[in-house]
């Protein structure tokens, strides 16, 4: 038999149970609830409790996919997790989760950083591994605990980001053209400096004084991320679309990375695709970075935005800076 496409058979997601609020964080930090929603499109996010870590959401959003998918984790042979905040420098959190769901040992189980491109990026891999034929089942997921490496003093970042986690499960079909058709990845490796940790790598291991001076924190230089973004999301979007022959006015839906409603806007106009064929949802979740993508898929279907035949195109950025697109036909 001769198996050449990976289909998606079942997505899902989590969020925290508790949800901070513009007004909650302009009582802490120097900023307005209207600040923040007029310029980022961000109305409210969801962060962890003290005791809840990235493997623990990612363990609740394959869950979900696994139930929507309608198999169990003895099916899985290849686990793929997509973060920049893993409970712990080592070993890989997909570790954590294959243990807490009992996925058989003789799965794959990685970590992948590609920051908020990360899915797309974990996604494309995990599709090639699929279609060699060497693996039958993969958990893909999105998690991040952004709320761990964000300064809450700082209200240049801290406003934009929060906790989550999206899964997807894929597998085989022998039907051509199904599935994930296509992705395209990149990235800008002279902009490391746009969206960094400064110290806790090998580099500069933590020290007390890096510590007292904030240095494990994530900076950014928003201006710069905004225009980057931008123009990376474009280019990969339009390049995909130029691979397989396809128009802006075929794709049905398209699901970006969540990260600024006005860089969504420029891409849409840039794209030349209404904003109502784009998938928002960060108004209620911020950027949660590697989930964002898969929180807004799993919702996108579940809210019956994706039908049978349509083409969706995901679209993402992130720190280095990576970007990357994929095509799903379902
Ligand atoms: N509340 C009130 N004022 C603020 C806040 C705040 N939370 N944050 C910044 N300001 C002030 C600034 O200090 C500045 O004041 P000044 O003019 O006196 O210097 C003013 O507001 C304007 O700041 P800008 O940075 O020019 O605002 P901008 O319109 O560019 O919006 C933002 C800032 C929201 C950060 C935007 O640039 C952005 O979204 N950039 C992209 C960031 C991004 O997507 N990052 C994620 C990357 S993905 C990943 O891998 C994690």
């Amino acid at each position: 038999m001769v198996h050449n496409s990976c289909v998606i058979l079942g997505t899902g997601s989590y969020a925290p149970a508790r949800v901070v609020t513009n007004d909650e964080l302009a009582k802490t930090i120097d900023t307005s609830p209207e600040w923040i929603f007029t310029r980022s499109g961000i109305r409210e996010r969801h962060i962890t409790a003290p005791n809840e870590a990235t493997s623990d959401m990612a363990v609740e959003a394959a869950k979900a996919a696994l139930h929507d998918a309608k198999l169990a984790a003895a099916d899985i042979d290849l686990l793929i997790l997509a973060t920049l905040t893993p409970d712990l420098l080592l070993p890989a959190a997909a570790c954590q989760v294959q243990h807490k769901l009992g996925i058989p040992t003789h799965a794959a189980c990685f970590d992948l950083n590609a920051a908020c491109s990360g899915f797309i990026y974990a996604l494309d891999t995990a599709s090639a591994m699929i279609q060699s034929g060497r693996y039958k089942h993969a958990l893909v997921i999105g998690a991040e605990k952004l709320s761990a490496i964000v300064d809450w003093k700082d209200r240049t970042t801290c406003v934009l980001f929060g906790d989550g986690a999206g899964a997807v499960v894929l597998g085989r079909s022998t039907k051509a053209g199904v599935g994930v058709i296509g992705a395209k990845l990149g990235a800008y490796g002279d902009s490391t400096d746009l969206l960094y940790i400064p110290k806790g790598g090998s580099r500069h291991p933590a020290t007390a004084a890096s510590i007292a001076a904030g240095d494990h924190f994530m900076k950014m230089k928003g201006k710069e991320v905004f225009k980057l973004a931008v123009r990376a999301m474009d280019e990969a979007a339009r390049d995909i679309l130029e691979q397989h022959h396809l128009r802006a006015d075929q794709i049905t839906l398209v699901i970006p990375h969540q990260a600024n409603l006005r860089i969504i806007e420029a891409v849409a106009q840039y794209l030349e695709i209404p904003m109502d064929r784009f998938y928002v949802n960060l108004d209620r979740y911020g950027n949660t970075s590697s989930a964002s993508v898969p929180i807004a898929l799993d919702e996108a279907r579940k809210a019956g935005r994706i039908k049978h035949g349509d083409i969706t195109l995901l679209v993402a950025f992130g720190a280095g800076l990576t970007y990357g697109s994929a095509l799903i036909r379902w």
